[in-house]
Parts: C-alpha cells; structure tokens; sequence
C-alpha cells in the first residue's frame, strides 16, 4: 500500500466528519498531518489527546478558513514549524437546508466564505508553498451538490458548483509547475453535518429524521450511503503517484446515485 512517510499533509475541517476520516488515514500511512480547524484551541488538544489514544498522530491549529489574515498567518506557522506543505484537503464546510425564499443574506455569505471563499483562501497558501517545492496535490472538497441542484440547497450547491471550477481553473494553471489539483464530489456519508440536518431534509421530503438515511439508501443503486473508509480511500489515491496523471477532475463517491 502507499506509504506517506516524510509528507506533510494539511486537512481543513479535520477534527470532524470526512476531514477527521482522512486525517487518520494519512496519518496511519504515515503522513504529518495538520488538522485545522474552527473548534477551539481547548477542543483541539482534546481532538490530539482523543486521538492519539486510538494511535492516530495529529496537530492541530486553531483556524477560521474564511479569514485572510488568519489564513495568511497559518500559512508562516506550517513553513516555520513543519517546512512546506505536499498535500493540503480542504474539508472544512458548512451545510444549511432552507427553502430559497429563507435564505437570508447571512446565509449565503456564511455558506460562501466558509465553502467557497474558505478554499481559495487556503489553495493560495498551498499552491505557494507547492510552488518552491516544484510539487504537490491540493484535494477539494465539493459534493453530489456541486453537479446538480436540489430544492432547499441554493447557497450549499453554489458553494460546491463554485468549488469544481475553482479546482479545474487550478488544475489549468499549475499542472505546468507539476501541481495537481481534483475535487471529490461525495453523496451521503453520515458525520456530525447529518446529524444536524437530518431533521430539515426530513421536512424537505416529509419524512422522519430516523428515516433519512434509509430514504438515501434505497434509491442508491448500490444500497447503501458511503462511509469515512470510503472517501479516505480516494483520497489516498489521489495523492498517490498512482494518480499521478489525474487532474482538474471532480470524482464522484456516490454508490451510482449520481453518473456524471
Ligand atoms: N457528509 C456528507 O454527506 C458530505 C457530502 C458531500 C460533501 N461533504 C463535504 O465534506 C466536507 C466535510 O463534511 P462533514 O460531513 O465531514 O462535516 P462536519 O460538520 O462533520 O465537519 C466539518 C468540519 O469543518 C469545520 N469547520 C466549519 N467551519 C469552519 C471554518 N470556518 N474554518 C475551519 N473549519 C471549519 C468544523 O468545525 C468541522 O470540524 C464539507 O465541505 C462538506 O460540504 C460532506
């Protein structure tokens, strides 16, 4: 299996969900791996301390990714304290459901700057440090929402639309200087994010919350809503030299609920 040993890997959102899955796997192939994320420094040492109980080796920086200047100055913390950067994932995301005639401007800016202004804040950093390195991957994280519209999704899908393009004009630019640059477009994987929503997606459809991922499942044609092992795995690949011709592209991870 592919081994990350002597790789410095960033992953945005990481104490949580997909980040925090993806986070454990690069460290268990033996990545350094920086979690960054809103949580509070308190939290965040908690995260380590949990963490390394279950033999995951994990640092954490405290970080708003919709904030330049914070942004900036993670950016001097990691060449200071790590050198630079060969992988960065950014994960950190935020969803709200809401019908379109309630989403009030606080909503879009929020969903916005975290989503979407949250990633080009930090891919500027990486393709920076990529940049003296002469190497690197960046992984985005968009959605089955960033291909096709749903009801009740407006900011959430505009984010993760946004998402795709900024990775493809990324990909364009820096795959000279040998920087590669994909997103990954997941369906459902139940983390934190879910349990939040589940009862405004249970509104959306009329249904019980204890229901939602059922209703998911069954119209997936594999039957099932996809895993943290899932998502880890692709990751994984796509960071690997195994993809080493694989860029500007948006993979889905959705059991074929989604086939383009
Ligand atoms: N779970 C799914 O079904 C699913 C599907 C498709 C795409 N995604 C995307 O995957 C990513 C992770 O989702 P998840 O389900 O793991 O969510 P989650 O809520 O479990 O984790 C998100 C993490 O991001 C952090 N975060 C939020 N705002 C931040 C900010 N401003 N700065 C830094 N960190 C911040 C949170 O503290 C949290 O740790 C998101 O971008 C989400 O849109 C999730």
């Amino acid at each position: 299996m592919t081994q990350f040993n002597n790789k410095l890997a960033v992953v945005t959102g990481g104490c949580s969900g997909l980040g925090q899955g993806i986070s454990e796997k690069l460290a268990t192939l033996g990545a350094q791996v920086i979690v960054a994320d809103l949580k509070t420094a308190e939290q965040g040492a908690q995260f380590v301390a949990t963490e390394k109980q279950q033999g995951y080796d994990l640092h954490f920086y405290h970080l708003d990714v919709s904030v330049a200047e914070q942004v900036k100055q993670f950016g001097e913390w990691i060449e200071t304290n790590f050198g630079l950067v060969d992988y960065w994932i950014n994960c950190a995301g935020i969803s709200i459901i809401t019908p379109f005639l309630q989403h009030t401007e606080a909503i879009w800016d929020k969903t916005l700057d975290i989503n979407l202004k949250g990633q080009f804040l930090c891919c500027q950093i990486a393709v920076q440090q990529m940049l003296q390195k002469h190497q690197g991957v960046i992984i985005n994280l968009s959605s089955e929402s960033g291909k096709k519209g749903t009801n009740n999704y407006a900011a959430y899908c505009a984010s993760k639309f946004g998402v795709i393009g900024l990775t493809q004009s990324l990909a364009a630019e820096f795959g000279p200087q040998n920087i590669r640059v994909n997103s990954i477009a997941p369906g459902v994987v139940y983390t934190p994010m879910w349990e939040k929503q589940k009862q405004a997606y249970a509104e959306k459809k009329n249904i019980q919350a204890d229901e939602v991922m059922d209703y998911f499942a069954n119209k997936i044609p594999l039957r099932r809503i996809g895993t943290l092992a899932d998502i880890a795995n692709i990751v994984t690949f796509l960071l690997s030299d195994d993809a080493s011709y694989i860029t500007g592209q948006t993979i889905n991870l959705n059991g074929g609920d989604l086939m383009f």
